[in-house]
């Protein structure tokens, strides 16, 4: 297998940091070696230093770089994840949103969706909601990658993805598929629609309508500080005044942010964008 030098990684590096923000780091080398060897050579390419040339200058550098990402990018997700997480969004943040609502529409932002699992989770929760009978529901979810927005949209999945998801659960919200397959229900599915977003592009974020609640969960921790905190403005550019930003548990907001406080729940601790008036 054809080996990365570390100025080959270093450069490399630069052009996925510039493109979304992931960093490749020193210790995904060989992952990287292996995963992009078949693209060195399916375009005839020698080693990584060519490769990121093209990457920089060829003509398709675009639809090039959109395959590397795919490669790269961890996509790792499944239905229910951070269920205490869940728990206090359904027992504690739905009740506020609906006290504090102007009409009856809430707008949900999953912000690196991946595959759809847990846009599709939040349809589930909030379409069983007793609060919400009658709402208007808009979850939307957005991710760079094509390939796992198409996986999304077709909305079928395998056992892995089901791996937090109980009996009951499993029962009201899927059908059988092929394979020994599931599909979530068209009911769960009718109340998600996915877009391609690259969250550092914040002319593309401003075409959204204002959210009520984003999560945004097991993103931020592949990017620089910098690219963090450029995307926790853009949330705070697209968060109504008291609209909440769930982040993964490995996530938070020390350094990169003031325009949101922190609340204790009982569940969980929330980030909530503060009233001006
Ligand atoms: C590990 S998955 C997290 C999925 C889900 N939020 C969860 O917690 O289960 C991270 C997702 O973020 C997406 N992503 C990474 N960088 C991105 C960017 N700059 N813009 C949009 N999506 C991005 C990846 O394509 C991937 O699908």
């Amino acid at each position: 297998m054809v080996e990365m030098t570390p100025e080959q990684l270093r450069l490399l590096r630069d052009v996925l940091q510039q493109a979304c923000g992931f960093v490749l780091r020193d210790d995904l080398k060989f992952v990287a070696e292996r995963r992009l060897a078949p693209r060195l050579e399916a375009l005839g390419l020698r080693d990584f230093g060519t490769y990121q040339r093209y990457l920089r200058f060829d003509p398709r550098r675009k639809e090039e770089l959109e395959l590397a990402l795919d490669l790269l990018l961890p996509r790792e997700t499944y239905f229910f994840r951070e269920p205490t997480q869940l728990t206090t969004f359904v027992d504690e943040v739905v009740p506020r949103l609906v006290q504090d609502a102007v009409g009856r529409t809430l707008h949900v932002w999953s912000a690196g969706c991946s595959s759809g699992e847990e846009p599709y989770t939040l349809s589930m929760l909030m379409g069983d909601h007793p609060l919400l009978q009658g709402w208007d529901l808009d979850l939307l979810g957005t991710d760079l990658s094509q390939k796992a927005l198409l996986a999304a949209r077709h909305a079928e999945y395998g056992p892995s993805a089901l791996r937090a998801t109980s009996d009951a659960q499993r029962a009201r919200f899927f059908e059988p598929a092929e394979h020994g397959r599931v599909r979530v229900t068209r009911a769960v599915r009718e109340r998600v629609r996915f877009g391609w977003l690259n969250l550092i592009d914040a002319e593309g974020a401003r075409l959204l309508p204002m959210m009520d609640v984003i999560f945004c969960r097991n993103v931020l921790i592949y990017f620089d500080t910098e690219t963090r905190r450029r995307v926790v403005q853009l949330f705070s550019e697209r968060l109504r005044e008291g609209g909440y930003l769930l982040l993964g548990h490995s996530e938070n907001l020390f350094s990169l942010s003031t325009r949101f406080e922190l609340v204790q729940l009982s569940g969980d601790l929330v980030y909530r964008k503060p009233r001006t008036t």
